[in-house]
């Protein structure tokens, strides 16, 4: 049973899929492995991760693994119809269509625990958080579950101090393989891909402010700079700041760089980043974008009440005219950029946060039946592994310590 826009979508979401499962090597091994192992066989596998093709093809692998699987998104602009379609057709179980309602996103998230979850693949903390609350009578069948993002992980955080964590989590975001390329270099190159596609300017010569200069700051600044762009960082972190001057970029308040900046990028994980104050000051026609994981981070219910119009300027730009005669301009109702108006993170990146997630979930089920801290670190082997695995497919060697250089960098001996 599915509920999706359209089953006739099917084949172009499976040329998706397949576009995408030919360039992550190192799942696809995964999956070789998971088809001999079936690590999964007989347990449930939810998952609410932004459904387009290489979250698709993860779907697939649990299901190669001998899990049932159910799969919604986990943010109503980011799912794709046509991957949606593609997965109910290859046997998956499916809720969820691009641009949902908040009534129908919830209604999704509820239909992939109602059956029972064993293992949960959460992004941003919705699934867990509901199953707490909206389902607790399933909750002794449930193994453990993996937390894709930085934000999720601080909701979890949050959960576990207030003693309200139920069952053990994998911080997947936290692993080296996921966050170090993930948050840095996919992040820097899909929310610029997102940006020039949906607005069709140029950023050479622009000057853009990027709120956070956390993981995911530090690839947008990147990449803004590398095409030529004139970039400030705004931050709250004294030493994050000192990172962004040593990375040569200017630093400044918002209240300073509002009046100055082209373009915006907030992808901080706090909320009111830029609020009605900041875009009463800003320029004619700024651009006003968010990466984080939700749309608070740009306040558009603040700025949908000053706005005397609003305008459709292009698919997934809305123009807001503000009370000063001056507009901003919004793209994809300030959700993350990358995914609400973009197809998300390049698959060679998704392919080791995916190889996380997928030998995270496979570790909480081998270790059924144990006592698990309510919150885990990615093993370290995990990592290694995945490393190891991407380097082979990348045809780069690397050298291996001689014993004589292992004890020496193990001892105080000179
Ligand atoms: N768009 C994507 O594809 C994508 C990918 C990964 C993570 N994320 C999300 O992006 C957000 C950031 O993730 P991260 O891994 O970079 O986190 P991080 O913790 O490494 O960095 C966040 C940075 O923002 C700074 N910050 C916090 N509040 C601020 C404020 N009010 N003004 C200025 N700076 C502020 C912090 O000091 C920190 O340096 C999270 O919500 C995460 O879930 C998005």
């Amino acid at each position: 049973m599915s509920e999706i826009r359209n089953p006739a979508y099917a084949e172009a979401g499976v040329r998706k899929i397949d576009w995408a499962a030919s360039h992550m090597p190192v799942l696809q091994s995964i999956c070789e492995d998971f088809e001999e192992s079936r690590p999964f066989e007989g347990l449930k596998v939810a998952i609410s991760v932004h459904l387009e093709a290489k979250t698709a093809y993860l779907a697939c692998v649990f299901k190669a693994g001998g899990a049932e699987v159910y799969a919604t998104g986990s943010n109503v602009l980011s799912t794709q119809d046509d991957v949606a379609a593609a997965l109910a057709s290859l046997g998956i179980n499916v809720y969820a269509w691009h641009a949902a309602t908040e009534e129908e996103y919830r209604h999704h998230l509820a239909c992939v625990l109602a059956p029972g979850p064993n293992i949960i693949i959460d992004d941003g903390g919705d699934l867990v958080n509901m199953m707490h609350h909206d389902f607790r009578d399933l909750i002794p069948g449930v193994i453990g579950g993996c937390e894709e993002t930085t934000t999720g992980i601080i909701r979890l955080l949050a959960m576990d101090r207030a003693g309200e964590l139920r069952f053990p989590m994998m911080l997947v975001n936290d692993a080296e393989m996921k966050h170090l390329f993930d948050n840095r270099y996919g992040t820097g190159q899909s929310v610029w891909n997102a940006i020039n596609k949906t607005t069709n300017l140029v950023t050479a010569g622009k000057r853009v402010v990027v709120a956070g200069y956390g993981w995911c700051g530090k690839g947008v600044a990147m990449r803004a700079k590398g095409l030529g762009a004139k970039v400030i960082v705004t931050e709250v972190d004294p030493v994050r700041a000192i990172e962004a001057v040593m990375d040569g970029f200017d630093v400044m308040p918002m209240k300073e760089a509002a009046p100055v900046g082209d373009v915006f990028v907030t992808v901080t994980g706090c909320r009111g980043v830029i609020t009605p104050e900041h875009m009463l000051t800003m320029k004619e026609g700024a651009i006003l974008t968010n990466a984080g994981h939700f749309n608070v981070e740009v306040d558009v219910a603040g700025l949908e009440k000053i706005a005397v119009r609003k305008e459709m300027r292009r698919d997934n730009i809305v123009g807001y005219i503000l009370p000063n005669g001056r507009s901003v301009n919004l793209i994809g109702e300030g959700r993350l950029v990358n995914l609400a108006a973009g197809d998300g993170h390049p698959a060679e990146i998704m392919d080791m946060s995916f190889a996380v997630q997928s030998l995270a979930a496979k570790y909480l089920a081998d270790h059924r039946g144990e006592k698990l801290p309510m919150i885990n670190r990615v093993p370290a082997g995990i990592d290694r592994e995945i490393a190891e695995r991407k380097l082979r497919f990348l045809g780069a060697g690397i050298d291996v310590l001689t014993p004589e250089q292992e004890t020496y960098i193990r001892s105080f001996d000179l």
